[in-house]
């Protein structure tokens, strides 16, 4: 762990008691239990020479304070990375350390199953820069190494696949890049680290919107990007170069969820399995796309890999297409219709493939992505009836 309290907290212990006093330690600010939310940007310097060597732990706000700290020594232990920067959005934990380690002229290789705003960084501001952009296979494995150039400087991962949730063969990807001296990036909010800790796979870089399931309550947007060893201090300039911090309530809000993280994902678990087994049964249900299902093709590597899974997850409709779609999402009374997870209500939306270039299918039908809340289980699945007898009879 990157920091302990006082010695009493250890990475041996269980992954909630680890959840409960990670980060800050209540004796650094006179015994309270919670961090205090430092806003900042002047720190002030005892004298001029200690403020032209800039010799003191917190320097300017842009730069860290107690509160980012108490965030990213949490998720430190978590991921058991060398460091963490705390950014104010999920994508900005992809485009902060997309800039920091690609520049013109380098050869960037992104999984074609990322999550779109991703693709739309790359395909927009990227190739604006200068690097060349190429998309993968969600199932390349080690076949990544055919496609790696001598001017590739990252791989870009994401597993499970966004809304289609295809696993990747992290190792093998890992193996392959790190041969030809490639860093490999891996957005791992859908696991968390409770889940999957990227870098014990050997990935370099781990990225998170915290938007999800560690703020956990639909009103906050963050973004954590922790490194290894080798990477940290590169990210962690060119993050004070970008000035992209967070403000700190929003830190603060994170840190609290993380708290709670580990009983709210056991739920999210446990209830979106129950409701992902049941739909494989469904009238109108052609397949259900969830890795933790013994039904799911790439279910050997989740098993191997994972420790858990998360409570989003995807219906194929059995035939149809925008119609039936519609009519199941517009007969849900439960479940919004609305976009991010993670949070403790259920959300439903509509799956749109038309940015793939390799990973499009096919599929029977049409595309639903269900979050899976904190509700009960019943109800939602009562309200998910509804949604299909509403496609059936479109
Ligand atoms: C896999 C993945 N990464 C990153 C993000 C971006 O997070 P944010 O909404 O905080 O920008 C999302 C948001 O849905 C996501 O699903």
């Amino acid at each position: 762990m990157a920091k302990d309290r006082d010695g009493q907290v250890t990475s041996s212990m269980g992954i909630n008691t680890r959840l409960a006093h990670s980060g800050n330690n209540p004796h650094d600010y006179f015994g309270f239990v919670n961090p205090p939310v430092v806003h900042a940007s002047t720190v002030l310097y005892p004298d001029a020479a200690s403020m032209a060597a800039r010799s003191q732990k917190y320097t300017y706000g842009t730069r860290g304070t107690p509160t980012t700290d108490a965030l990213a020594d949490a998720i430190d232990a978590l991921e058991g990375s060398a460091g963490t920067i705390v950014v104010p959005s999920g994508l900005a934990a992809v485009t902060v350390p997309l800039l920091a380690f690609v520049s013109a002229g380098d050869h960037l290789l992104i999984v074609d199953s990322v999550y779109h705003p991703t693709r739309n960084f790359a395909d927009t501001m990227l190739k604006r820069l200068g690097v060349e952009v190429e998309y993968y296979a969600p199932h390349v494995g080690a076949g990544i190494a055919a496609l790696i150039k001598p001017n590739t400087k990252v791989v870009f991962t994401e597993s499970p696949a966004s809304n289609t949730f295809e696993l990747q063969d992290i190792p093998a990807i890992v193996k392959a890049a790190h041969a030809a001296g490639a860093i490999v990036m891996m957005d791992n909010t859908w696991a968390t680290p409770l889940y999957f800790r990227p870098l014990d796979h050997g990935v370099d870089i781990s990225i998170h919107a915290a938007t999800k399931y560690p703020a956990g309550h639909s009103d906050v947007l963050l973004g954590t990007v922790s490194a290894n060893e080798s990477c940290w201090k590169h990210l962690y300039e060119s993050f004070c170069t970008l000035g992209c911090c967070a403000g700190p309530d929003d830190v603060y809000q994170v840190l609290r969820g993380l708290r709670t993280m580990g009983v709210r994902l056991e739920r999210h678990q446990r209830s979106a399995l129950a409701i992902a087994s049941w739909l494989e049964g469904q009238k109108g249900v052609a397949r259900v796309l969830h890795p933790a299902l013994p039904s799911h093709p790439d279910h050997g590597l989740w098993k191997r890999d994972f420790s858990g899974s998360s409570g989003i997850f995807s219906i194929v409709l059995a035939g149809g297409g925008q119609k039936q779609q519609h009519a199941f999402l517009d007969a849900l009374q439960i479940f919004g219709l609305g976009y991010s997870w993670g949070g403790y209500e259920s959300l439903a939306v509509p799956v749109w493939l038309a940015d793939r270039v390799v990973a499009k299918g096919p599929y029977e039908g049409p595309l639903i992505r269900l979050q899976i809340g904190l509700e009960d289980v019943e109800d939602l699945k009562a309200d998910i009836l509804r949604g299909l007898t509403a496609a059936a009879s479109a």
